[in-house]
């Protein structure tokens, strides 16, 4: 049985399917065109994106001979058979290729493509950064959508129209509402697809990804089988959770599934957090940032939005609920819950910079939090990233842990990280391009 899936999100999400299915049917063009075989040519990140990549693509048929081929920009080409696996899910097969480039040059500037027997694609471009370069990242919260993913694709690309010099790109969890339903990640890949064949691709698991056609539980295999990311060491929960190096900071990406993986694939708990100890020891790095899909704060009290501390005089920070009356009724009070009380006494102690994170769908500032208790300098800055599809919650409000929010109801939004070894400048934008929020930690 879901811990936390409410009949509320059933019903959104039976909805969600109902639309989903419609939408495909009238606008079946919008899926990539079958007539392509290569189909989904991407950049994963690779635990330093200064020296390495991996590259992966699908076909509907199996191609034994396809090959990469990549080159510094018009220089000879070398080419790599990749490997090839046959995924089946929803009744739907697809063969999904990946090739790992290991040998790359630090600050150079690389082309690749792929080619089977029956097409071929253009070259694209890659680079490759120095290894302390500034960067800009793009990082989407929640994707998942219930009007065929045209929300999604309108976000992803309005913020790299608005950031063509973004170096890679982090998706927060729930990429889709479904994580068994294959026509939920095709139109979730065809609203990513220019993007991620530009520049790499960083995912967060989410607990959507573990939801199976009867919206019960399952092991997240669509979410596994798509994403071939840097080897955890791990024997039960590769690709569960992951690190990696960019520029100045060090990301590590842990998961928050227990609840969904519970009987199916316990113990992620424990492991995760030696290996997140181990992780941090390693790291010479001066930034380190965490990324997990469940937020640390528990929201479940209306009361908290009738408070007359509410800011009230700025039009778009801070602009209060207008229908209190469609909040879940629950005599809870506002606090860290379990995903902060397993992780914050190790983010504490790790020193960790900043902690990213998403599943509320709503954007929220939470600053520095130190022994679970806000603080003016101590503790990480916490961050929960926001809305990227069209699925909206009502979440309550907390004068205490949320020094920034955005009009309510909120639009969908993205966020920005530009590191260097001064500072992190996260922000905050709509999709128009207008600045909502601004961090800067220095230290
Ligand atoms: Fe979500
Ligand atoms: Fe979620």
């Amino acid at each position: 049985m879901l811990k936390s899936f409410t009949r509320r999100n059933f019903l959104k999400a039976v909805t969600a399917t109902a639309v989903g299915t419609w939408f495909l049917n009238t606008f079946p063009a919008l899926a990539e065109a079958s007539s392509n075989e290569i189909q989904y040519v991407r950049q994963i990140i690779t635990k330093n994106i200064s020296k390495s990549r991996t590259i992966m693509w699908q076909t509907a048929k199996p191609h034994p001979e396809a090959r990469l081929h990549y080159r510094l920009e018009n220089g000879p080409a070398t080419s790599i058979q990749p490997v090839m696996e046959e995924f089946v899910d929803d009744n739907h097969t697809t063969f999904i290729y990946s090739v790992s480039l290991d040998e790359l040059k630090r600050g150079e500037s690389y082309q690749y493509k792929i080619t089977c027997n029956t097409s071929e694609t253009p070259w694209y471009s890659l680079t490759t950064p120095h290894e302390n370069d500034s960067f800009t990242a793009l990082i989407f919260p929640d994707s998942q959508c219930s009007d065929g993913y045209i929300t999604w694709r309108n976000v992803a690309h309005n913020a790299y129209r608005q950031h063509p010099n973004a170096n890679f790109m982090v998706s927060m969890g729930d990429l889709v509402d479904n994580g068994e339903a294959s026509w939920q990640w095709t139109q979730w890949q065809d609203g990513i697809n220019e993007l991620w064949k530009a520049i790499p691709f960083a995912p967060v698991m989410g607990n959507h990804e573990t939801y199976n056609l009867n919206w019960l539980c399952r092991l997240p295999k669509a979410y596994l089988a798509l994403f071939n990311l840097p080897d955890n060491q791990s024997q039960n929960f590769k690709d569960y959770y992951y690190s990696y190096d960019v520029g100045p900071v060090h990301f590590t990406v842990l998961n928050t599934m227990w609840d969904e993986l519970h009987g199916l694939n316990d113990g992620i708990i424990t492991e995760q957090i030696e290996w997140l100890k181990k992780d941090i020891s390693h790291t010479d790095k001066k930034w380190k940032v965490v990324l997990m899909h469940k937020d640390v704060i528990f929201y479940d009290d209306p009361d908290a939005l009738r408070s007359p501390a509410y800011p009230k005089n700025n039009p778009v920070i801070g602009t209060p609920y207008e229908n209190t009356d469609e909040l879940p009724e629950t005599t809870s009070l506002i606090d860290i819950d379990e995903v902060g009380r397993i992780f914050m006494p190790h983010f504490d102690k790790l020193k960790i910079d900043a902690v990213l994170t998403a599943h509320q769908h709503t954007y929220r500032r939470h600053n520095h939090i130190y022994d679970f208790k806000p603080s003016k300098d101590k503790g990480p800055v916490y961050f929960c990233t926001g809305i990227a599809g069209n699925v909206r919650y009502n979440v309550a409000f907390t004068r205490r842990f949320d020094q920034k929010f955005i009009a309510q109801p909120e639009t969908e939004n993205y966020m920005t990280l530009t590191a260097d070894d001064e500072k992190l400048l996260f922000r905050c934008y709509l999709t128009n391009g207008k600045m909502v929020d601004e961090y800067i930690l220095e230290k």
